[in-house]
């Protein structure tokens, strides 16, 4: 697929995705969802992809779901049309690890695509909101339930609320990005972590990243359950021979995905 609204490289293990529609701040259309699932779909699947990073522009992650596209639509249309709703599932599939890499805006379904990553590293321009409100309509990719998960309801219910927007350095205060670097270091730090993740053994990456995200859809106690068994099912591969071993015998380890 020849792709318009997104540019995609892969180099070093690692699949980094650009959204580009630059003119409205990457606003999140149908050709633009459809690109991207079919990049990242494509990451998935190519070998020489171990990490991927997604990323927009300076000025703009991406200003939300594209109000042009949505303007027009009746509640039928997005109802029976299931809006979002095939672009979230195909996202959340991707078992590859991905980092949203942010900068400036990250609002509405741009916030909300950020959050479905596995986790985010802004500029300290990033600026997240939910503000949907302000259009008389409410978030619709997660910005009432993950947002509420990752920094709390008072918060969430704060941004959702009022519209408000959140500097890097309180998103990361709260726990909604992992690390806040300066503008010109945000694709150095976020291709560095995606390369450390890209070394790893890739069976027990994606085990870790099932196994976390499982923390959010169960209790605790199933949830330490279901991290022992896969914990222990890690004892099955060569990469988990090779770990230790090579702890033991001092050396870095050379991981197989196997
Ligand atoms: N959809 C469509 N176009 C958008 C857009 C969006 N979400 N956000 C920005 N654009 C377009 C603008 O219309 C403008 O296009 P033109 O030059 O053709 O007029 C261009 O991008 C640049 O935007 P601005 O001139 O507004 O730039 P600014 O720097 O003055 O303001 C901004 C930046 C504060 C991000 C402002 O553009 C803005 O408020 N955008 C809308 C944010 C928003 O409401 N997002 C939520 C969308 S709904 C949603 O996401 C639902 C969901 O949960 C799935």
């Amino acid at each position: 697929m020849a792709y318009e609204t997104i540019i995609v490289e892969i180099e070093d293990h690692i699949a980094l995705v650009t959204l580009n529609r630059p003119d409205a701040l990457n606003a999140l259309n149908d050709q633009l969802l459809s690109e991207l699932c079919d990049a990242l779909a494509s990451a998935q699947s190519n070998d020489k992809a171990r990490c991927i990073v997604l990323t927009g522009s300076e000025k703009a992650f991406a200003a939300g779901a594209d109000i042009n596209m949505m303007n027009s639509k009746s509640f039928v249309d997005v109802f029976a049309g299931d809006l979002f709703t095939e672009a979230s599932d195909k996202i959340i599939a991707i078992r590859k690890p991905i980092i949203a890499a942010v900068s400036g805006y990250a609002l509405g379904g741009g916030c909300e695509l950020a959050m479905m990553c596995d986790f985010i590293i802004c500029s300290e321009t990033a600026k997240f909101g939910q503000p949907e409100i302000n259009l008389g309509v409410s978030p619709g990719l997660g910005g009432t339930q993950r947002l509420t998960r990752f920094i709390g309801k008072s918060k969430a219910m704060d941004m959702n609320l009022t519209g408000r927007f959140m500097e890097a350095d309180e998103a990361e205060r709260c726990g909604l990005v992992s690390r806040v670097v300066p503008t010109k270091k945000l694709m150095d730090e976020a291709m560095a972590a995606a390369g450390k993740i890209a070394e790893k053994s890739m069976i027990t990456v994606v085990a870790i990243k099932e196994m976390v995200n499982r923390s959010y859809e169960t209790t605790l106690r199933e949830g330490i359950l279901f991290e022992r068994r896969v914990f222990h099912s890690l004892f099955a591969t060569e990469d988990q021979k090779e770990g230790m071993a090579a702890f033991m015998e001092k050396r870095e380890a050379q991981f197989r995905d196997n």
